[in-house]
């Protein structure tokens, strides 16, 4: 099966009410360990590469790997998405390299930290529209700033620039209205990384649970019921993954994520599409940890990459389940991009 467009992918999992997992990928074994988890729950997958993985795989062995994937699991729907594109011609190096879905993050400027007016970011966005659709390619926007790198300001946003930086619900009907994306990021105080809290219990110094605003994604969904929303920075970082780290000469203290019930809160307002990519990180660190330490005498790559990738699977698969994508692969025929191409051209008219 050739990869399809993400649309598909967000339409049916409407249609079922779940979320779909987008794991970000850098190299083979997370590729390999995504499918094999989708193969084992028999889930539809998106898989997602930021700008600065296709720098480090080089793009050409992405694209080569992706290949390799839908051809050893044919019966698994997979998008390939590009991971906040910072312009136009990034877009474009991703649809020439086969990718299905891209995201145009016109929530920053092109260097990927100053935020955007509401003017550039509908401008930017809708560009990237109308250069994807008529090529039948999925458009994912932002609209609000995460925290962390996202915000512009360095990590550590007060609760005041963040406020200040959440999406505005009045302003996301009209943003998907001028735009016409497939898939609404929002910005609700999540961000990326492992360190999703800026609060301390005062009197403990415990590190206490990020503040999220909900209320933001129900009113969206109660103002537009079909818009596909977008959780970024969601990982859920762990304890025990975290423990395996710290346990094996790694230093990470006070991280924090977000658990798992408030995105399936989301899930049940609209969310669609969960971005998933330090969770990973941390079993697969994590693995490569405790096997060095426990083996100090190995020097076989294939010793550590093997259990990494195992453990990165197990993320995967709790994560199909938690999300509600297990099960569903063979629930639809998969559409091309050509098909994708006449609906966005008779939605036009
Ligand atoms: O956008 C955030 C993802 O976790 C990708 O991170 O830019 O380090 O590849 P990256
Ligand atoms: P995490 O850092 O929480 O995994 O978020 C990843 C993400 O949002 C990629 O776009
Ligand atoms: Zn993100």
């Amino acid at each position: 099966m050739p990869l399809v467009p993400m649309r598909q992918i967000l339409d049916e999992a409407a249609k079922g009410g779940y979320g779909v997992g987008a794991f970000n990928v850098n190299n083979m074994e997370q590729i390999q360990a995504i499918m094999e988890a989708a193969n084992e729950t028999n889930s539809p997958v998106i898989i997602q590469a930021s700008r600065g993985a296709l720098k480090y795989s080089r793009m050409i062995y992405l694209k080569k790997l992706m290949e390799a994937a839908v051809e050893e699991f044919p019966h698994i729907p997979v998008a390939m998405h590009l991971d906040h594109g910072n312009s136009l011609e990034t877009l474009k190096k991703a649809i020439d390299l086969g990718f299905t879905s891209v995201m145009m993050d016109g929530s920053l400027a092109e260097d990927g930290k100053t935020p955007n007016s509401y003017e550039q970011n509908v401008a930017i966005t809708l560009a990237a529209v109308e250069m994807a659709h008529p090529l039948g390619i999925t458009v994912e926007g932002e609209l609000g700033c995460l925290g962390g790198i996202e915000d512009g300001h360095g990590a550590n946003l007060k609760d005041d620039d963040l406020n200040a930086h959440l999406t505005d619900p009045d302003q996301a009907a009209d943003f998907v209205a001028k735009t016409g994306i497939d898939a609404l990021a929002v910005a609700i105080g999540t961000s990326h990384g492992a360190y999703k809290s800026g609060r301390k219990d005062p009197k403990t110094g415990e590190v206490l649970p990020p503040k999220l605003a909900m209320e933001r994604i129900h009113e969206i969904h109660r103002r537009m019921p079909n818009c596909h929303m977008v959780m970024h920075g969601s990982s859920s970082v762990p304890k025990e993954l975290v423990d395996i780290i710290n346990q094996y000469g790694g230093k990470m203290p006070g991280t924090y994520g977000i658990p798992l019930e408030q995105i399936q809160d989301g899930i049940r307002h609209g969310v669609r599409k969960i971005n998933v990519d330090t969770d990973s990180r941390l079993a697969m660190t994590g693995a490569v940890r405790k096997f060095l330490f426990e083996n100090p005498s190995k020097f076989d790559p294939r010793d550590w990459l093997g259990p990494a990738r195992e453990a990165a699977k197990k993320v995967y698969i709790e994560r199909m389940i938690a999300f509600g994508q297990a099960g569903h692969a063979g629930d639809y025929k998969p559409m091309t991009l050509d098909d994708m191409k006449k609906i966005y051209a008779s939605a036009k008219k």
